[in-house]
């Protein structure tokens, strides 16, 4: 079922939807923005003057509405997203910018199939708990692009590196407390290529663009604020066991970057293609 409300672990996200979080996401799309200075990967082919786009798990649509600021007027921008708690106003919205509630996860209804020559989905990797599921996703995302063109799905995560160096603060505790990440270091990029073969998608490109110094202490505010926002969620849940645990690896992660220690995390793209027919 498709939420309209705050966040919780009902519909399976585990940060927050209020405000506070909107404000994290805006911000750390400014920030990302400005390390990889595009917001459509240059290796993506389509015809830039007459496109539509999709957004999955869109968010506050801050992505979108960026996007809208590039590209001509007459480019259709879609925003899909479980809950449409953090969508802005629609009249606050540029005119060619439309948010919907839809679960990525559930069947494509067939009015979007084929629709897009873009897709993209950023940070939403890091939330599919399962491989059922990182497939279901990924084929639904194949679903939305348009064959007869040359589509392709935009697809971006940050990624702390898998396995510490002693130079940086990793704490593996708080890493195999989540089972999605575990996943997708499994699978990201890694698996990219496989995952492209299977769903009959060609990998273009991907890029890694570690996050220095320039960047470092914004990465730092915006996981701090993450793991906040998970606090808060165990807490709402009644899982104050864990939301407990959650706060001494916060404390102690924030100490860690006052002494200079950091989560040493890239910032990731792949662009996957439909082959033209
Ligand atoms: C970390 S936020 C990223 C938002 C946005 N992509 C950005 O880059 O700012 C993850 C988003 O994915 C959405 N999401 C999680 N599971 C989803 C699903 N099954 N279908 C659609 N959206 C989902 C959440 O509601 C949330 O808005």
């Amino acid at each position: 079922m498709v939420s309209s409300k705050g966040s919780n672990l009902k519909d399976g996200y585990f940060l927050g939807r209020d405000h506070k979080a909107s404000t994290r996401l805006n911000y750390q799309h400014f920030w990302t923005s400005n390390l990889i200075k595009d917001l459509l990967h240059p290796e993506i082919k389509v015809d830039r003057s007459d496109m539509c786009i999709a957004d999955v798990g869109t968010g506050t649509g801050v992505w979108l509405v960026d996007v809208a600021q590039q590209v001509p007027a007459r480019t259709k921008l879609y925003g899909f997203d479980l809950s449409s708690a953090q969508f802005p106003r629609s009249e606050w919205l540029p005119s060619n910018v439309k948010l919907i509630a839809q679960d990525a996860l559930a069947e494509v209804p067939s009015e979007w199939h084929g629709k897009f020559d873009v897709v993209n989905m950023r940070f939403v990797l890091a939330l599919v708990g399962s491989e059922a599921k990182y497939k279901k996703l990924i084929s639904n995302i194949r679903l939305l692009l348009n064959v007869s063109k040359s589509a392709a799905a935009q697809v971006a995560r940050l990624m702390q590196k898998p396995l510490a160096t002693t130079d940086y603060s990793y704490d593996a505790s708080l890493i195999s407390r989540s089972e999605s990440r575990a996943e997708s270091h499994r699978y990201f990029p890694v698996e990219a290529q496989n995952i492209a073969q299977k769903h009959d998608l060609q990998l273009l490109s991907w890029d890694e663009m570690p996050i220095g110094p320039t960047h470092q202490s914004f990465w730092n505010q915006s996981n701090l604020l993450a793991l906040e926002e998970m606090v808060a969620v165990y807490d709402q849940q009644g899982l104050g066991g864990e939301g407990d645990n959650l706060r001494q690896i916060i404390d102690r992660l924030r100490q860690e970057h006052e002494r200079g220690w950091i989560i040493k995390a890239s910032f990731f793209r792949w662009v996957l293609q439909v082959e033209s027919i």
